[in-house]
């Protein structure tokens, strides 16, 4: 279903307006290029820690910063990296397999993720030096 390597932005769709406020549909087939198997947030992370530190061998993810804003770095294996600042609720990033994350937080920020597959721990690959040079 879903073929892309390289992260992108996604545009998700706003409704609503400012006097009754939004609503934003993340839609398997749409606007999320995967079937959703498992969705988490994170919350409460202090603005000095660098969370992520790991890539997926197979995990594709959507992430949104529903709350606050994230800084996300990203590498792949091969000399390529990205950065990308998500500071809106209607605002997802794409991230495919095979990259490492850093990723940081400013205050009171949740991040929402939408994930490709359940929690596994064997598709986790959190020793940068293996990423890089043994995968
Ligand atoms: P981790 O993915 O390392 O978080 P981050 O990249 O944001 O720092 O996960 C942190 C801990 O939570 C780790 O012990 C594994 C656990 N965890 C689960 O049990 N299930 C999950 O779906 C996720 C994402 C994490």
């Amino acid at each position: 279903m879903n073929n892309a390597t390289t992260p992108y932005l996604i545009d998700l769709r706003k409704i609503g307006d400012d006097q009754i406020g939004f609503i934003t549909v993340s839609e398997v087939g749409h606007n999320v290029p995967f079937q959703i198997k498992r969705v988490y947030w994170t919350y409460h992370t202090p603005e000095n820690v660098v969370r992520g530190n790991h890539a997926h061998k197979e995990l594709n993810q959507i992430i949104v910063a529903v709350s606050g804003e994230l800084n996300i770095k990203l590498e792949n294996r091969n000399e390529e990296s990205f950065e990308f600042t998500l500071d809106s609720p209607n605002l997802g990033l794409f991230i495919p397999e095979g990259y490492w994350r850093t990723i940081t937080f400013s205050e009171n920020t949740v991040l929402l993720c939408l994930a490709s597959e359940i929690y596994l721990q064997e598709d986790y690959i959190r020793d940068y030096n293996e990423f890089k040079f043994d995968s």
